[in-house]
């Protein structure tokens, strides 16, 4: 595979992809809502990620897709090149402020992440990596992230985790909450892991989220030092949703052992 290639087709793709969502504010989008009422799609979340599929799927048909609105592949193991889409990640954010959404892309092979893409179309804002290869903010390198402490951290989290939930002790969250320098919320998950990887913010933390939220975006926060596990400390899985956190590596280990307490 010449990786080199491929990263200029996906980035071309995604480009392309951006100018379709920017020219479909002019058009009437139609919102429907999926397993709950707050679980929005819209045609053009279908509209763009059957795009992506028929080009993916005519210049790579050994390749196999992942995608949130379920055109692609189904996806049973991770063998072989597999491309996660999220054609838009915060579609409540695409549909009530026309902004804080992005394209969330990353390509593997065999389970190993290779090439990763988070796109702020309104900023116009490409992030990339390439692994082992470093990661990008269109064409300028990011940097290393600088080691932090929990007092000096910005910890991505929203309300529910302050309040009882299924998932976690909302006790331990309290206490990091008030210990931490400050919380942030975007909205959009592949755009809150972009915040971690270029330390806008330190720590993000979702109680669900599935691989297209996560893959391109774990690819570039790799890249510049952040670690990316589910909330029990495993590697995601890539096969279904998962808890999941990303951290700046000099407090990822303290949040595990203090902070986080999953229910059974
Ligand atoms: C959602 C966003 C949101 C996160 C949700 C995701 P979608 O993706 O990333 O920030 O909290 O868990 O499902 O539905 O807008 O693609
Ligand atoms: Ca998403
Ligand atoms: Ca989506």
């Amino acid at each position: 595979m010449n990786w080199g290639v491929l990263d200029r087709y996906a980035k071309s793709l995604i480009k392309e992809a951006g100018q379709h969502i920017k020219h479909s504010f002019s058009t009437e989008i139609v919102v429907s809502s999926k397993s709950s009422a707050n679980d929005l799609v819209t045609n053009i979340d279908r509209e763009i990620e059957q795009f992506f599929i028929k080009r993916i799927h005519r210049d790579f048909p050994n390749h196999r897709i992942m995608g949130e609105e379920g055109f692609g592949d189904d996806i049973q193991s991770l063998d072989g090149v597999i491309w996660f889409l999220d054609p838009i990640d915060g579609t409540m954010n695409f549909v009530h402020q026309k902004r804080n959404f992005a394209i969330s892309l990353g390509i593997y092979i065999d389970g190993i992440g290779m090439l990763g893409y988070v796109y702020d179309v309104m900023a116009d804002d490409l992030y990339s990596a390439m692994k082992d290869e470093g990661a990008y903010l269109n064409d300028i390198r990011l940097p290393k992230l600088m080691d932090t402490t929990i007092e000096e951290a910005i910890v991505g989290v929203n309300a529910s985790w302050v309040a009882p939930n299924r998932y976690v002790d909302h006790d331990p969250i309290i206490d990091l909450v008030n210990k931490c320098r400050g919380t942030r919320s975007y909205g959009s998950a592949a755009l809150e892991l972009i915040h971690v990887a270029t330390g806008r913010v330190d720590v993000y933390m979702s109680m669900r989220l599935s691989p297209w939220d996560v893959a391109g975006g774990m690819i570039i926060a790799n890249e510049v030092g952040a670690i990316s596990s589910t909330m029990s400390g495993q590697q995601p899985g890539m096969l279904q949703s998962e808890t999941f956190m990303v951290a700046n590596a000099s407090v990822h280990t303290q949040l595990l052992e203090e902070f986080i307490v999953l229910k059974k």
